[in-house]
Parts: structure tokens; C-alpha cells; sequence
């Protein structure tokens, strides 16, 4: 599938259904560190909805952002399969519970990439949270600790995901189609 063509999108999950997993999500996060020092990493691009939704909801006292960058789609909606960390963590985690915030798990290569990078650094913990979890797509095994909700195979966009950049900004989550009509694509 190429940006080209008419995009149907389905909706999938309401920005309501959303907002009540990101919030059940917040409440075991916060049991479970209330006590650490976290550093909450925002996978950019795609998580920074649910990151921003998700850190509201969070009433650790010793909690800073922190932001990292991959890359392994492009403008395409199949990954390349060669995934780059082309921004990494600016805070000291040595004495931290890191806590990443991505959006979606599909293959597993980008959190196997930014889990085997982060391995090499002493810090105190990880947990890993996915908006959504595409496991049947999975390539590489990746400890999601957790998921707000599974996902069939598909493309998905909205609320931060994105194909070739559109559709972050939807508040709701999407399935996306495209429909060839004929030779002619109107978008
Ligand atoms: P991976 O295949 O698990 O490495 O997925 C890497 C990244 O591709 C995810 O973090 C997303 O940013 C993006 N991605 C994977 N599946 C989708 C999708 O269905 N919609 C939008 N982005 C996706
Ligand atoms: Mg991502």
C-alpha cells in the first residue's frame, strides 16, 4: 500500500474506550512505583498522545519526561525492517525505573532495538507499556509488561499513530483501508 489512494478508516476504539484503559493503566502504574524514582520515556512520535494522556494520571511524586526517537517505517506502513535510534534518553537513569510509553508493537524489532540499548545502561528497572499490542505480527519477542489493548493485524491510526504522518492528531483509534477506484485516487 502506497500514501496513494482513498483512505476508509474504521473506527476501533472511542476516544471514551481510550481514556478508560489509559486510566486503569495509571492506576496500576501507580501502585506499582509509587515508591521510585521514574523517568517516563516518550517513544516519539507515535506515543506522544498517550504519553501525554498517561503522565496525568500518574501520582508519582519522583517522576521527569524523557524523550527518544526510532525509526523503521518511513512513509510506508510495512516497517523496513532496519530500525535506527536516532534521538536517546537526555536524563541520568542510573538510579531510575525507567517507564516507556510507545505506541504500538508490532514486529518487536524497534523495543528489541531500544531495550537491548537500554540494557547497556544501569538503571533500576524497566516497564514497558504499549498503547497497543499487534502480536501477530510479532518477530522479535519483546516483555510488554502493559497493553491498553490487543490488536488483530492491520494498520492502525489516530491518537499519535500515524501513516505517512496523517491521522495523528484523531482523538479516536482507526483501522485504515485504501480503495483504488479505477485508477484514480482522490485522498
Ligand atoms: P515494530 O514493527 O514493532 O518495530 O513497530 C515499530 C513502530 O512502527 C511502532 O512503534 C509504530 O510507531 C509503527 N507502527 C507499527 N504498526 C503500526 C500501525 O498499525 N500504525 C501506525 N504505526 C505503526
Ligand atoms: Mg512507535
Amino acid at each position: 500500500m502506497t500514501a496513494k489512494g482513498r483512505d476508509e478508516l474504521t473506527l476501533c476504539f472511542s476516544p471514551e474506550e481510550i481514556e478508560a484503559r489509559v486510566s486503569i493503566l495509571a492506576q496500576e502504574l501507580n501502585s506499582k512505583l509509587a515508591n521510585e524514582r521514574v523517568v517516563a520515556v516518550c517513544v516519539l512520535r507515535g506515543a506522544v498522545l498517550f504519553f501525554a494522556d498517561l503522565v496525568r494520571k500518574l501520582s508519582i511524586p519522583n517522576l521527569v519526561f524523557d524523550f527518544c526517537t526510532l525509526s523503521s517505517y518511513g512513509d510506508k506502513d510495512v516497517s523496513s525492517g532496519e530500525v535506527s535510534v536516532r534521538t536517546w534518553l537526555s536524563q541520568d537513569i542510573s538510579d531510575a525505573h525507567v517507564l516507556i510509553v510507545e505506541d504500538i508493537v508490532d514486529t518487536g524489532r524497534s523495543m528489541q532495538t531500544f531495550l537491548a540499548r537500554l540494557a547497556l545502561c544501569p538503571q533500576k528497572g524497566i516497564t514497558l507499556c504499549a498503547l497497543l499490542d499487534k502480536s501477530e505480527s510479532r518477530v522479535c519477542a519483546v516483555p510488554i509488561d502493559y497493553a491498553c489493548f490487543q490488536v488483530k493485524a492491520g494498520f492502525y491510526v489516530g491518537y499519535g499513530l500515524d501513516f505517512a504522518q496523517r491521522y495523528r492528531h484523531l482523538p479516536g483509534i482507526y483501522t485504515l483501508h485504501q480503495n483504488w477506484v479505477a485508477g484514480l485516487f482522490f485522498s
